[in-house]
């Protein structure tokens, strides 16, 4: 059973309910009712937006119920071949009809984007911002009254249906919002509601956490090849390794140090190694990695 173990996200859950709850859509399933229905307009069709439409689609969502859009002609058409999906550049166009809007543009880019669709939009639809550090009362201000608004920071492991996103909602939405999210983006991964004051945080730790583990992987790698390993075995051994532990974590709900424990033994080979982790200050450099991430996170829709 997972020992419960609150999360300080405001949200009054503890966290191993959290993971049990946000696991369940990870099931390989057809796409949730509640959104097999809806139509879906993706503004910004780069990187996220892509993964989030071809994840959609890959679930069974009708190529004929997404509208996508980008800032160029010739990105459009790129798009347009490689998602089997009506890519355009005309963004009123594309939210035309459609229930969800999806907007994946960059952080700076949020305002003037908004601005553009105000006209084109309605109380009807429901806007989902995956910008970092866009607040949803910025949002809401620059769209007609009362249209609904939530926020969302996923990942790129998205890309493989192992991602995580956080998810808060604006004072127009509702708990069926949310929800509508929430099966979203469990199209590709798990997913937590948190509180808005939370989200530079998620930003800091799950949307750049990945360059972080990847380079944990990498410097275990390197190592397995120091101790003699041929580099693409102890790539695997790395990664792998890190997968396997993740996974323990996700599925006891154990608190890591016990789990860490539970692989040490006294007087053998993993203390001498720990003691090296702790000399090298492994722990308060991830630890300042993300807060000095998710401070970022705060200032990048001001960025050039
Ligand atoms: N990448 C991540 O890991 C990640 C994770 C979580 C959240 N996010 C958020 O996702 C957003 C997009 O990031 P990304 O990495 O996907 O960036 P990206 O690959 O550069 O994609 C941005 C897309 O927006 C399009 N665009 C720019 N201005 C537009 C406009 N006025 N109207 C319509 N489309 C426009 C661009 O079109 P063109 O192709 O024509 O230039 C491009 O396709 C950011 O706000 C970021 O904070 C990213």
């Amino acid at each position: 059973m997972p020992r419960p173990c609150r999360a300080e996200d405001g949200t009054g859950e503890s966290w191993a309910r959290t993971v049990e709850r946000s696991g369940r859509g990870r099931k390989e399933h057809a796409l949730e009712p509640a959104l097999a229905s809806k139509r879906i307009a993706v503004i910004g069709a780069g990187k996220i937006g892509s993964i989030l439409l071809q994840a959609l689609l890959r679930k069974g969502l009708p190529a004929g119920r997404v509208r996508a859009s980008v800032q160029h002609a010739e990105s459009a058409r790129a798009r347009s071949k490689s998602l089997g999906v009506a890519v355009g550049t005309d963004n009123r166009e594309a939210v035309r009809n459609a229930d969800i809007i999806l907007v994946c543009v960059k952080p700076p880019g949020v305002g003037p984007v908004l601005e553009e669709l105000a006209p084109a939009v309605t109380k009807k639809q429901l806007v989902i911002s995956v910008a970092a550090s866009v607040p949803t009362s910025y949002m809401q201000a620059r769209l007609p009254a009362g249209v609904p608004v939530v926020r969302a920071m996923p990942n790129t492991p998205c890309g493989v249906g192992s991602g995580m996103t956080g998810i808060c909602k604006g004072a127009n939405a509702n708990q069926s919002h949310l929800e509508i999210a929430r099966h979203l983006f469990e199209t590709v991964g798990r997913t937590v509601f948190v509180d808005e004051k939370h989200m530079d945080a998620v930003t800091g730790l799950s949307a750049s956490g990945p360059a972080f583990i990847y380079i944990i992987l990498e410097s275990l790698a390197e190592a397995g090849v120091k101790v003699g390993l041929p580099r693409d075995i102890a790539t695997l051994m790395a990664a792998q390794t890190a997968l396997g532990s993740s996974q323990v974590v996700l599925e006891t709900g154990d608190h890591p140090a016990l789990l860490k424990d539970a692989v040490t033994t006294p007087a053998g080979c993993t203390i001498d190694g720990i003691l090296e982790l702790e000399e090298g200050k492994l722990r308060v450099t991830l630890i300042k990695a993300v807060v000095k991430a998710a401070e970022r996170a705060k200032e990048l829709m001001f960025a050039e």
